[in-house]
């Protein structure tokens, strides 16, 4: 009879650790995903960017022409690549589906520096076969257009 009673109880037991190890094992499964997408973009090494054009930079004429020859076809109107746009100030500031882009002032914590240097796997700007990679020179100007406020005009 003590048989009978303690066995239904261990069996209750063991589904129950079961299935707080499922729990856990989803909850860490989690974790890691969470980590890996917020792991792109970080452990940047800075070194590897080319340094900000040392001037003031115009919006208008030195800017606006990269993104008009590099991103706008995927960046723009109502559907853009990754939900991120270049054609108004207020949404290239909001950032995309990985968050914030642009931290005006600080170029070199900005994502979009990252991938246009094609630091982070699989968010190279422009993709691979989507143009040409942009140069030190248009890195160096979106650099020192960030760290001057990221201005619009
Ligand atoms: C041929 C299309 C194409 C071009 C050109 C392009 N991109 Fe992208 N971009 C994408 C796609 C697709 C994604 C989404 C990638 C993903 O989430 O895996 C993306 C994502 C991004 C993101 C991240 C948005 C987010 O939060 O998900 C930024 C920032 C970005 N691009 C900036 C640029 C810049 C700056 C340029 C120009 C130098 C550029 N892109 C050129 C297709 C393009």
């Amino acid at each position: 009879m003590t048989n009978m009673t303690k066995q239904p109880r261990s069996i209750g037991r063991g589904i129950l650790m079961n299935a707080g190890l499922a729990c856990l094992l989803a909850g860490l499964v989690a974790a890691n995903a969470a980590e890996e997408k917020a792991a792109k973009g970080k452990n940047i090494d800075v070194s590897k960017l080319p340094p900000a054009a040392a001037k003031k930079v115009d919006f208008k004429k030195e800017i606006k022409p990269i993104f008009d020859k590099s991103c706008s076809d995927c960046h723009e109107g109502s559907t853009p690549s990754g939900g991120f746009r270049v054609d108004k100030r207020e949404a290239a500031l909001k950032g995309g589906e990985h968050g914030v882009a642009i931290i005006p002032g600080k170029s070199e914590k900005s994502p979009l520096i990252h991938y246009v240097v094609r630091l982070v796997k699989d968010l190279e700007m422009p993709p691979d076969g989507s143009g040409d990679p942009l140069t030190k020179e248009q890195v160096g100007l979106l650099r020192a257009w960030i760290d001057q406020g990221a201005k619009w005009e």
